[in-house]
């Protein structure tokens, strides 16, 4: 048992999360990539899972938090954890991204937090769909966005003020059965730095969707534009005109075996990896060796749509340095594409990868 001092002590019963065993991105607030190791699960262990803050993380205490729903509803609620509960656990399993992930390998690079390739979990959430709450509240029918708001709180470089880390979600989006307040994850509380003690989780969309700490959900009077909707999450482009927003996780594949610049004896090789889109689930996989022709890869069973997808293709490995590609389509016929789309702070960055592989 490790005697090491946890950075993030919680109290008895809530995950733990030692920022030691990921990999670093920024130390505060803390930016994390899932280690490589621990991408061969397909449920990510909480432990391994990438973190994504843009605040410090608040301390809120599960037993005496509330969240206020406010704003196009005829009844305005204030709700606990233990209210929350008693309106119906679900659960879904789901793969996050952040839609930074990979911007470390655009070129030229972009501003913004470089991250690798490992800014991608999955997880089985435990908690209630949104839906229900709005449903208590009776949501007006006038309401066009959910602003979903968290309880970190700070000062952006290029913001005028302090804010919450906030965002507002499409109503179609909100009330669809997926769409979760979560409050476990691979069925332990969830752990501070992952939004202890309720958190959105919008399978199917990109990261920023899924607010940690939620305290405030509102239906706002008109569709709403904060700085995490205008300046940060929108893919801006050269072209003049307004920049679309950050939403669905584009289609994707990475290969998780062999890794990155590893050395193979020769002989089979079972090449590995996961799939995933929002836009529907993945229909095929193909990958390449070397210079060699696409190959279709045994796709491993899918029973939760919103979770990533196993790959596998056997590969007979003869001596020599080789790149390995995959390629992933989803059912809406998207490929996944050879370069990335460029915009200005290089989000949604799906590009065919090349690993290196040296076998002897
Ligand atoms: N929620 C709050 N309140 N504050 C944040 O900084 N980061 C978002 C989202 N929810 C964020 C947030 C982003 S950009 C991502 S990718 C995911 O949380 C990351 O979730 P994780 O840290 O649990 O992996």
């Amino acid at each position: 048992m490790s005697a090491r001092p946890r950075a993030n002590d919680a109290p008895t019963g809530i995950a733990t999360i030692d920022p030691r065993d990921l990999v670093l991105v920024a130390p505060d607030p803390l930016c994390a990539e899932v280690p490589p190791a621990a991408l061969a699960a397909r449920l990510t262990n909480p432990g391994s899972f990438f973190v994504r803050s843009h605040f410090d993380v608040p301390r809120l205490d599960a037993g005496t938090h509330r969240i206020e729903v406010a704003g196009a509803v005829a009844r305005s609620l204030t709700l606990s954890v233990a209210d929350l509960r008693r309106l119906g656990l679900v659960r879904v399993d789901a793969t996050l991204e952040c839609a930074g992930n990979g911007r470390a390998g655009l070129t030229p690079p972009v501003p913004g937090e470089p991250w690798g390739f490992g800014a991608v979990s999955t997880a089985r959430w435990t908690g209630v769909p949104l839906a229900r709450v709005l449903e208590r509240a009776s949501l007006l029918s006038s309401a066009v966005d959910i602003l979903i708001e968290g309880a970190d709180v700070g000062q952006p470089a290029d913001a005028s003020g302090t804010l919450h880390f906030a965002r507002a979600l499409p109503c179609a989006q909100a009330i669809a059965p997926e769409t979760l307040l979560a409050l476990e994850m691979n069925g332990a509380p969830l752990a501070p730095l992952h939004g202890a003690p309720v958190r959105l989780v919008v399978p199917g969309w990109y990261g920023m969707a899924s607010v940690k700490w939620v305290e405030r959900i509102v239906a706002p009077p008109e569709s709403y534009r904060g700085y995490f909707h205008s300046r940060r999450y929108v893919y801006q482009t050269p072209e003049p005109g307004p920049s679309a927003p950050v939403q669905r996780m584009r289609v994707k594949s990475m290969i998780t075996s062999p890794s990155d610049r590893s050395a193979l004896p020769r002989g089979p090789v079972v090449v590995r990896g996961w799939a995933w889109s929002g836009a529907g689930p993945v229909t095929r996989v193909e990958v390449a060796i070397g210079d060699g022709s696409w190959q279709d890869a045994h796709l491993l069973p899918q029973p939760e749509p919103h979770a990533w997808r196993g790959f596998e293709l056997e590969w007979e490995a003869t001596p020599g340095r080789h790149g390995l590609r995959a390629r992933a389509t989803d059912a809406s016929g998207t490929v996944q594409p050879d370069n990335a789309e460029p915009n200005r702070l290089g989000y949604g960055n799906n590009a065919i990868r090349t690993l290196t592989v040296e076998v002897h």
